[in-house]
């Protein structure tokens, strides 16, 4: 079986997170105690994937290269490429091609948190998958805000509709998704939506109309936050300090999850634990040494 390579989708977007994101992306910007862009890195490390493609704007290219350098200090080898222009999430596949060079692919989007111990096995089940696409849906109570997926009597999805005014379900689709290599050729042949964009939910709705679109429930014990407006980025925020502070432990830390991964050892470790010495967050990673 072909190993996943990974495409993190850090570009900007008609932000609505406006005017903060006059000046920096918001995947650059805090969610409590680290950047944004950590907490969707460690989704994909936790899925065993390596080498990954950060997608950014032009502009921030260079702040996410320092931030998050070439990956080896965690195991990784990062590489980068721009979206000139926020023209749809399905672009990612395009701009990623040469890179992927036929391999599958978890795409997954800047400002996804995913939080809990259940994530393993469904990240497991999709990775495991051979052919075809998977997508991670997760129940919402204002599904109106995302693709929502729509079922048959017998639990199959027959439809997935971008933010419908009147949701078949309570199931949104989450920023994670599975492909296999047939995606870039599949995003080629997307025509831009009436708002502009290479949507995700077509090529979705390209696999599922070849019988070929698999879906990972995620169940109650999963916390799934997107941090694209300013309530959901302070509700993030709010999260994450509250389960850190209360268990002493931290949520989507890279040199952690790399540690855990095995894709470094314990004296790279020290040696980021060392580097960050100063800070809690340092001292955080000396503790985890101990
Ligand atoms: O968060 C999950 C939702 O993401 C899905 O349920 C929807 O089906 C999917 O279309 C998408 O909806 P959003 O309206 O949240 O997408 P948005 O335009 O806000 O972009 C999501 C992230 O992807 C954001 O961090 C910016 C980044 N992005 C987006 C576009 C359109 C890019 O980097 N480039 C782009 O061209």
């Amino acid at each position: 079986m072909r190993v996943h390579k990974g495409i993190l989708l850090a570009g900007g977007s008609g932000s609505r997170l406006a005017p903060t994101t006059a000046v920096i992306s918001k995947q650059l910007m805090p969610i409590y105690d680290k950047p944004m862009v950590y907490y969707p890195l460690c989704t994909l490390m936790e899925a065993g994937i390596r080498d990954i493609l950060v997608i950014t704007t032009p502009r921030d290219q260079q702040a996410f290269a320092t931030l998050l350098q070439d990956g080896s200090q965690w195991g990784l080898a990062l590489s980068y490429a721009v979206q000139e222009r926020p023209e749809g999430i399905a672009q990612a596949l395009l701009i990623g091609r040469h890179f992927l060079g036929g391999c599958p692919v978890a795409l997954i989007l800047g400002d996804n948190l995913f939080y809990g111990d259940a994530m393993a096995m469904s990240l497991g089940a999709a990775a495991q998958r051979a052919h075809g696409a998977t997508v991670f849906g997760y129940q919402v109570a204002d599904p109106q805000r995302y693709g929502v997926l729509a079922f048959d009597e017998r639990g199959r999805i027959t439809d997935i509709v971008e933010k419908p005014p009147l949701p078949p379900s309570n199931y949104a689709v989450t920023g994670l998704y599975f492909y296999d290599h047939q995606a870039p050729l599949l995003a080629q042949e997307l025509r831009p939506s009436s708002r502009g964009e290479l949507e995700i939910t077509d090529l979705n709705l390209a696999y599922l109309r070849s019988g070929q679109l698999f879906l990972e429930r995620l169940e109650r014990g999963i916390a799934w936050l997107d941090a694209g407006t300013h309530n959901a980025l302070l509700d993030a925020a709010l999260f994450i300090r509250v389960v850190e502070e209360r268990q002493g432990l931290k949520i989507a830390c890279p040199e952690e999850t790399a540690y855990r991964q095995g894709f470094i050892d314990k004296s790279q470790l020290a040696e980021q634990a060392h580097a960050l010495r100063h800070s809690s967050y340092g001292r955080y990673l000396a503790s985890l040494l101990e």
